[in-house]
């Protein structure tokens, strides 16, 4: 044991195609390093160089001294070579001695061997031939590294790998070693000016690295390391770079640093491991599909890895994620894209030659981090020019609908009205304003997922909507059935002829005041004056409300509990005490009535409620008019396409109505999504 401050050759060892980026590292450590051979830098610097190289490379897997370099050509040789050592310099009293061998192109075939021979070599220099080695100390890893004739011995001074920061209890699949994170984030060059996201977060290391990366936290300070046992290091040096690189830490200034992920346990790991590596407050965690990715930031750089789809079941999903991704990118056409991606065959699918491409291996699968420059006039997927002609179309139609619903509205005292109802580039979508908001909605079938494709488009007429409404971007809400899509959504107050609606524009399910039911709800509010009333399928925003602001009393049954809750809601708002609520079926209700009448029946079916009584609707109109009073209505409304018997309408033995027409708005009139009945009461 020396106990001096000599300088000693250290050797960084890196993963395959990181090597530069340690490189980097070592010279902003102020250390000029060069590569020996694959994985593998060296220099010269003082035994404080261990401890700051261990606390402070990202990149690398471990810090390595050596003990010595010579010549082998068979195991006499290594012995020779290795015995030749000065063992009791860089091994402690007592150390458990254990050597770890790696042998490329050599005539030493046998790992396994070339480790015996080495332990014996060491035991011999340090007590003799025929003694035994003390080994009650810590353990030190001897590395023999045999590349053709060259052997390198060092010791390994990191013990755990370097990637073991400590801020990960917990696996999650698919997660990338720390180590592989600080290589993506330094490989692309990002700086801590400029946002960055990743939208397939996982367990958040990418985000987490770069945060420790910008902030200067350096990644090893809250671990042990194997040399903090070298007594020749001394436990100064290492309190005081623990100490100098404490002080170096620097959170002022960073741009966002967004994770998000599908999977809230992801998410929740990812918060946790930030949490545990102190930059949790740099951070922000997101839930949500990469689909939906959009920001407000710009000039920032989004580095992910998407899943790969390796295990099985995987593939068809990690395949139709790479197929969206350009689209997803097209966006942010000012940020720059690191994808670290399985294969090498990315870029047939995006379109477009990567600006650089790097090789690399995460655990043993082979990678490619593409890297993509900001390409502002260049959507590779989305191609503004592809659905131009259709976009002017639907910009021209939307204008003309907006110029004749220019003075209609307040004409009529109207805050909301479908403004749009049509098919646009293969979307079914209907624009609706709502007071000061716009909810533009694909009403397309509900699936799985939104592609990405699809949400560009919508984007686009939602863009051109907030432009011909002149509605602010931010009060347009883009609303699609896919299950992907929930989200809270802001709520606001309406009034429909001095009645108040609690409306949600951007609810996924409805946003609460159907407007089609617009000249509806006027014909039986004008009925509804001082009567009894009974509402058999009561929902918010139908016909409940303005019924219960004007009836003597009202009972309204709701089909569900969330139905219930926010019609008794909008009837506090309202100040409407006379309305009795509870949840029950139409039918059943109808037929558990007595003795009791009424004035009015309104029964505004849904689609479920409709398809569960049809085609009976002329049997359940009958019932109604059953237990109306003298003079009384019942009124039936079914959405359309529901398919019935309408002729049965004109057997049932009570004058009836059909109001279809009349009961339309006007600006419902091309689709007509209702069919309207009233009756008049039996004893009339
Ligand atoms: C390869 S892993 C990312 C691992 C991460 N870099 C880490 O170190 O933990 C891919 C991640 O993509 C997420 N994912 C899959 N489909 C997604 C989608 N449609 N939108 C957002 N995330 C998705 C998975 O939940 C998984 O966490």
């Amino acid at each position: 044991m020396t106990g001096s401050m000599q300088p000693v050759e250290i050797i960084a060892t890196a993963a395959f195609g990181v090597e530069a980026s340690v490189k980097w590292e070592l010279s902003r450590l102020g250390y000029e390093a060069k590569a020996t051979s694959p994985g593998r830098l060296s220099f010269n610097a003082d035994p404080a160089a261990i401890v700051r190289s261990n606390l402070h490379l990202r990149a690398a897997d471990r810090v390595l001294v050596v003990a010595g370099r010579f010549r082998a050509k068979d195991f006499d040789d290594l012995f020779a070579g290795v015995a030749a050592i000065d063992w009791r310099r860089w091994a402690p009293v007592g150390a458990r001695v254990t050597p770890r061998v790696g042998i490329v192109r050599s005539p030493m075939r046998s790992p396994r061997s070339a480790q015996s021979v080495a332990k014996r070599a060491i035991v011999e220099s340090l007590v003799g031939k025929g003694n035994t080695l003390d080994e009650t100390g810590p353990e030190v890893v001897v590395d023999v590294s045999v590349l053709g004739e060259d052997v390198t011995v060092s010791l390994d001074s990191s013990g755990a790998g370097l990637h073991k920061r400590g801020y990960r209890q917990r696996a999650q699949a698919g997660q990338l070693k720390e180590t592989l994170a600080a290589a993506l984030v330094m490989i692309c060059r990002w700086r801590r000016d400029q946002p960055l996201i990743d939208p397939f977060c996982g367990s958040g290391t990418i985000p987490i690295e770069a945060a420790l990366l910008a902030s200067n936290r350096a990644p090893g300070i809250g671990r042990a390391f194997a040399a903090e046992h070298w007594p020749w290091i001394g436990d100064s040096v290492w309190e005081q770079e623990r100490c100098r690189a404490s002080e170096l830490v620097d959170d002022s200034g960073g741009a966002p640093i967004i994770a998000s992920d599908i999977n809230p346990q992801a998410v929740g790991l990812a918060r946790q491991c930030a949490e545990n590596a102190g930059v949790a407050h740099l951070v922000r965690f997101d839930l949500g599909d990469y689909r939906e990715l959009e920001t407000e930031l710009a000039n920032g750089w989004v580095i992910t890895n998407p899943p790969y789809g390796v295990r099985v079941g995987e593939e068809k999903e990690a395949n139709r994620i790479q197929k969206d991704l350009p689209a997803v990118l097209s966006r942010l056409p000012s940020f720059s894209h690191g994808l670290l991606l399985g294969g090498s065959d990315f870029e047939p699918i995006i379109g477009k030659s990567a600006t650089r491409k790097r090789k690399l291996y995460n655990a043993r699968i082979q990678c490619t981090l593409y890297q993509f420059a900001p390409s502002p006039d260049d959507s590779p997927a989305f191609s503004a020019s592809a659905n131009g002609h259709a976009m002017d179309q639907f910009r021209a139609a939307l204008t003309k609908r907006a110029r004749h619903f220019r003075k209609w509205p307040n004409q009529h005292g109207i805050h909301a009205f479908r403004a749009f109802d049509g098919d646009v580039l293969g979307l079914r979508i209907s624009i609706d304003r709502l007071g000061e908001s716009l909810r533009v909605e694909d009403k397309g079938d509900p699936g799985k997922t939104y592609s990405a494709d699809k949400l560009n488009i919508l984007r686009e007429i939602s863009g051109i909507a907030s432009e011909v409404m002149g509605i602010s971007p931010e009060s347009v809400q883009r609303v699609h059935r896919s299950a992907s899509s929930q989200r809270a959504s802001d709520q606001i107050e309406l009034v429909e002829r001095g009645v108040y609606y609690e409306v949600r524009p951007a609810e996924m399910s409805g946003a609460g005041l159907e407007l089609s039911l617009r000249e509806l709800r006027a014909w039986v509010a004008r009925r509804a004056k001082d009567a009894r009333v009974l509402d058999l399928c009561a929902r918010p925003g139908h016909a409940s409300e303005c019924t219960a602001a004007v009836a003597s009393n009202m009972t309204a049954y709701c089909p569900d509990d969330l139905a219930q809750a926010r019609l008794r809601r909008n009837l506090k708002i309202n100040q409407a005490a006379n309305t009795e609520v509870g949840v029950g079926d139409a039918v059943d209700v109808i037929d558990q009535i007595d003795d009791e009448r009424f004035d009015l029946i309104v029964c505004v079916l849904g689609s479920d409620e409709a398809s569960r009584v049809t085609p009976a609707f002329a049997d359940l109109l009958q019932s109604c008019a059953e237990v109306l009073s003298p003079g009384g209505t019942a009124l039936l409304a079914v959405p359309a396409g529901i398919a019935f018997d309408e002729g049965s309408m004109g057997e049932i033995g009570f004058p009836v109505k059909e109001l279809t027409k009349s009961l339309t708005p006007d600006d419902f009139k091309n689709a007509m999504p209702w069919c309207i009945w009233a009756c008049r009461g039996s004893l009339d």
